[in-house]
């Protein structure tokens, strides 16, 4: 499948919260907050700009994904920047075709050049893995209460970077938000049905569980 890749316009903002809507509505809980977050996260300090990327089929968006700041500190106190990145989308009727994959990895290319050591997320195991990442466990990175959650995913950029060391992760303030305010920002698009899907379930049982 052909696409390109290139940064999010401002044009796109709209496109790109439906597209996000739409690839996480009823996924991991009825509904989706995904939407509102991107459109909240372009305007946030931890907000990457030049890691704001849309793919393009055919002249229309049909993905994107976005990072933010993060950072890791040791037992020490010693603080390293890392990055974060989500939401990352695909049109549903566009996905399993290669598309976020490439946007991953074209995103991730750029974070090397930018220097940066390690990409950090929280996650599907399912969706990461096959793009190098590995539970935190594997690298001595904790959530901030020393658990290392099972949707905790590392991929160094240098290797070795967190040899030595064990290391306590700490995401954007940016993905905290009022989850009252998707209400009326959602009120803004075609209503779609708010319904109970499987992928809930499993998304409940992740949510909770941790590596020993
Ligand atoms: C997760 C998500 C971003 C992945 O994007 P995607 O474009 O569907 O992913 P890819 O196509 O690159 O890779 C996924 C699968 O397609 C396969 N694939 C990749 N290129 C392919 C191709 N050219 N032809 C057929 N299959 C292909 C991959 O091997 C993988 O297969 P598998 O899951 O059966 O093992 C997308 O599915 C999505 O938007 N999901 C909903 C929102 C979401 O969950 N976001 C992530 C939050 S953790």
């Amino acid at each position: 499948m052909e696409i390109s890749i290139r940064n999010e316009a401002e044009s796109d903002y709209r496109k790109v919260e439906e597209i996000t809507r739409e690839a996480f509505w009823n996924l991991y809980v009825p509904g989706c907050n995904e939407h509102y977050l991107v459109h909240i996260l372009r305007d946030h300090p931890d907000f990457i700009g030049y890691l704001d990327l849309v793919a393009e089929h055919e002249g229309r968006l049909i993905g994107n994904i976005m990072f933010t700041k993060s950072y890791v500190m040791n037992e020490a106190g010693q603080r390293m920047d890392t990055l974060t990145f989500g939401p990352v989308s695909v049109l549903p009727v566009h996905q399993r075709k290669g598309v976020g994959s490439a946007l991953i990895k074209t995103s991730i290319e750029k974070a090397v050049d930018s220097g940066y050591k390690a990409v950090i997320i929280y996650g599907d195991p399912q969706n990461y893995c096959r793009h190098g990442f590995k539970n935190g466990k594997d690298f001595g990175v904790s959530a901030p209460d020393g658990s290392y959650p099972y949707g905790l995913l590392v991929v160094e950029l240098e290797k070795g970077v967190f040899d030595g060391h064990s290391w306590k992760f700490f995401s954007s303030e940016a993905y905290e938000f009022d989850n009252n305010a998707v209400e009326e920002f959602d009120d803004q698009f075609k209503p779609k049905a708010k319904e109970h899907k499987h992928s809930q379930d499993v998304f409940s049982i992740q949510i909770r569980a941790a590596l020993k």
